[in-house]
């Protein structure tokens, strides 16, 4: 039967690792996977996640399997993230293995109890929703979010996009540091957005990956607390694998609010067959690290400054990159990098463009023209910049 097989495309974000890791040139600078990185180009295990790594090692008693949805002094510690305080709604919360475990598991429960829904996710998205909904059997389509000429979030679009939603259909919005454009709504956006969401009875899915690494925690989370607040359902899928660094531990969650803790309880009840006959019940020790940093005041305090100090990296090198482009002399104007949030930024860089950083210079972006500022350091940037400057010349 495998004969019959040709070979599948490569994951446009994951398989740019793979040719990444392949390349010899020590020269390389990886702009491709969301992962960050710091001035000295490591993806560093942060110092709060290795002090309670040491407590776990000594506390931990057993590795008998987690329930279902995992432990319950996580599922609280994500509410606190996600509401501000973890009792604000009827909710409940599994924890899955990483934030596309929590979209996987969200598909599948979806398609259970409406399966005639269509997904609208926004135009562009982050290319593995469409597979993750496609796979799960629902139709996939785009909102207008991006003004590819202006740059800017096309809001008058996406509630044009909005209007031809049907009542029950599941609208996947980025809940901070929109994934590719790091362009987010503003408060008053975010305020109209789930007014139409109610009206036109939507389904708001909330992809919450970025939280901490965009305006700071709490800010971050306004767009997810303004259409909690307003709409009586709504799903979350959130990650720690940025906000913690705790990428490979897989780190992730599935929040349901509902309108009482009877409608919560049935509807988590069958969320969690679809998790026992998916992998069972969670992989602990990520989720150990984040429980046990968020439950001590020391271990929180040193946890904050170090997500504070990712977000400022982050800022400077946007702010490096626009002004080392311009000392090489590029004339197009690349400012609006400076607007935008987390980890991502639309360069405008063309397929070919990014095909010769990558052939020519050892530069690996993601087609699409996405970069992760992450990957910049003070050490790259002269060089990356000449490359950058030296395609866009043509
Ligand atoms: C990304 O968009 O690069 C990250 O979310 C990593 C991934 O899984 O694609």
């Amino acid at each position: 039967m495998f004969e019959k097989l040709e070979m599948a495309p490569a994951d446009p974000i994951l398989g740019l690792t793979e040719a990444f890791n392949d390349d010899p040139n020590p020269a390389k600078v990886n702009l491709g996977v969301g992962v960050y990185k710091d001035e000295t180009g490591v993806t560093p295990i942060m110092n709060s996640v290795r002090r309670a790594e040491r407590m776990l090692l000594e506390t931990e008693t057993t590795k008998s399997y987690l329930p279902i949805p995992g432990a319950p002094a996580y599922g609280e510690v994500v509410r606190a993230f996600l509401f501000g305080d973890a009792g604000a709604y009827p909710a409940a919360t599994a924890h899955t293995p990483g934030g596309t475990g929590a979209l996987r598991v969200a598909g599948q429960f979806l398609k259970k109890i409406n399966p005639d829904a269509t997904v609208w996710v926004s135009d562009p998205t982050w290319p593995n929703h469409n597979g993750i909904f496609g796979d799960a059997g629902f139709t996939v389509e785009k909102y207008t979010y991006y003004n590819a000429q202006q740059r800017t979030l096309d809001f008058d679009g996406m509630l044009t996009s909005m209007q031809a939603m049907k009542a029950g259909d599941i609208i996947i919005l980025h809940a901070c540091c929109h994934n590719p454009s790091g362009i987010d709504p503003t408060v008053e956006q975010w305020e109209q957005i789930a007014q139409v969401v109610n009206e036109k009875n939507l389904l708001p899915l909330m992809d919450f990956a970025y939280q901490g690494l965009g305006r700071g925690l709490d800010e971050d989370a306004e767009g997810l607390r303004i259409v909690a607040a307003a709409v009586e359902e709504i799903v979350v899928c959130s990650s720690f694998s940025k906000n913690f660094g705790l990428y490979k531990e897989r780190v992730g969650a599935i929040t349901l609010k509902a309108g009482s803790a009877e409608v919560v309880n049935a509807a988590f009840s069958n969320l969690k067959t679809i998790i026992r006959r998916l992998y069972s019940n969670p992989p602990a020790h990520g989720g150990a690290i984040v429980t046990t940093i968020m439950n001590d005041a020391s271990l929180r305090a040193e946890w904050e400054g170090e997500v504070a100090l990712i977000r400022c990296r982050m800022a400077q090198m946007r702010e490096l990159f626009v002004k080392t482009l311009k000392t090489k002399g590029v004339e197009r104007d690349f400012s609006f990098l400076m607007s935008q949030y987390g980890m991502f930024s639309f360069s405008g860089l063309n397929p070919d463009q990014v095909k010769t950083l990558r052939q020519k210079h050892s530069i690996y972006i993601v087609g699409s023209g996405r970069i992760n500022v992450a990957g910049m350091t003070q050490h790259n940037m002269e060089p990356l910049c000449t490359a950058v400057a030296e395609v866009l010349a043509g």
